[in-house]
């Protein structure tokens, strides 16, 4: 099955001007199957298929984009920029943030965006995801990484210390990682380059707020290790898969960070949104 945005894309119809969140839904949204939800394990499988990700955006399309509504005030900083996009399915929420997100003066994403790196385990989602990417940012380099989160290995998490780094994990940290996965050495791992690290973190459906919840594990733990320096020689490792390569001594602070729960008037439903900003130094 050929993918039809990534045709679109191909023969000029959809162009870096006219490819939001909204018109890709509005416009590639098609229900293949009869059950839906069933067809996309609720929207939280790996999918093989192209009619799995147009039918993703008619089932699940919606909702994905109104989780970005409610934003967070702040400036962004200037400067050379990579976006990381960790499950990023097929672009949804890389659009999401390209085209909610701004900067304060006249400038655009164009001037500061110099790298996208894209993760995300199903195959087509990836391809889709890049396609877009590479649209929307011609002069930027778009790495993609085929490996679920508890796959990656330091050279994956080896990123150029820019000075702004944007980690966007969207409707991914609700869903059942391995047990073996640890989120908080992770975090410490992809914030250890020296620079700015913002972490955008959406879920859906937050039932219970308690601890077990990783958005909520996240949040307190950067609330208690970052926001007051109490080690100025804080020792981090990388910790993954591979062997762990010389401590790199960093020092982190937590400058901003929020934590948003909210509802949407369509249908009732709660959305859980984690910000933080961390300057890596
Ligand atoms: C609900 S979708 C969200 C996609 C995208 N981030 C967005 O907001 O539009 C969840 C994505 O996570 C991917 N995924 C599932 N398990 C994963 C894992 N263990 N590590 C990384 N990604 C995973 C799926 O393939 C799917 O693309």
């Amino acid at each position: 099955m050929t993918d039809k945005v990534i045709e679109a894309i191909n023969s000029g119809t959809l162009t870096a001007d006219n490819l939001t969140h909204e018109t890709l839904r509005e416009k590639y949204k098609r229900q293949p199957y009869e059950y839906g939800p069933e067809a996309l394990s609720r929207g939280r499988g790996i999918f093989d298929d192209t009619d799995q990700l147009d039918q993703y955006l008619y089932s699940y399309g919606k909702m994905g984009n109104e989780q970005w509504e409610k934003q967070f005030e702040f400036s962004m900083i200037d400067g050379d920029t990579t976006i990381i996009d960790y499950g990023c399915g097929q672009g949804l929420s890389f659009l999401n943030l390209v085209c909610r997100w701004s900067h304060d003066d006249d400038k655009t994403w164009q001037d500061y965006l110099k790298s996208v790196i894209l993760i995300e385990p199903s195959q087509i989602a990836l391809n889709r995801a890049q396609a877009i990417a590479q649209l929307k940012f011609p002069d930027a380099t778009i790495r993609t990484i085929h490996k679920k989160l508890e796959e990656l290995d330091n050279d994956d998490l080896s990123f150029d210390a820019n000075k702004v780094t944007i980690h966007i994990f969207s409707q991914i940290l609700d869903i059942p990682l391995t047990d073996n996965f640890n989120l908080v050495e992770f975090f410490e791992t992809i914030t250890s380059t020296i620079g700015t690290h913002y972490i955008h973190v959406v879920s859906h459906e937050v039932d219970e707020m308690n601890d077990q919840q990783n958005i909520l594990k996240l949040y307190k733990y950067i609330v208690n290790k970052h926001v007051h320096v109490d080690d100025p020689t804080d020792e981090i490792c990388l910790v993954l898969k591979t062997d762990p390569k010389e401590p790199r001594k960093v020092r982190k602070i937590a400058t901003h960070m929020a934590l948003n729960t909210f509802k949407t008037q369509r249908n009732n439903k709660s959305y859980t949104a984690m910000f933080a900003c961390i300057t890596t130094y």
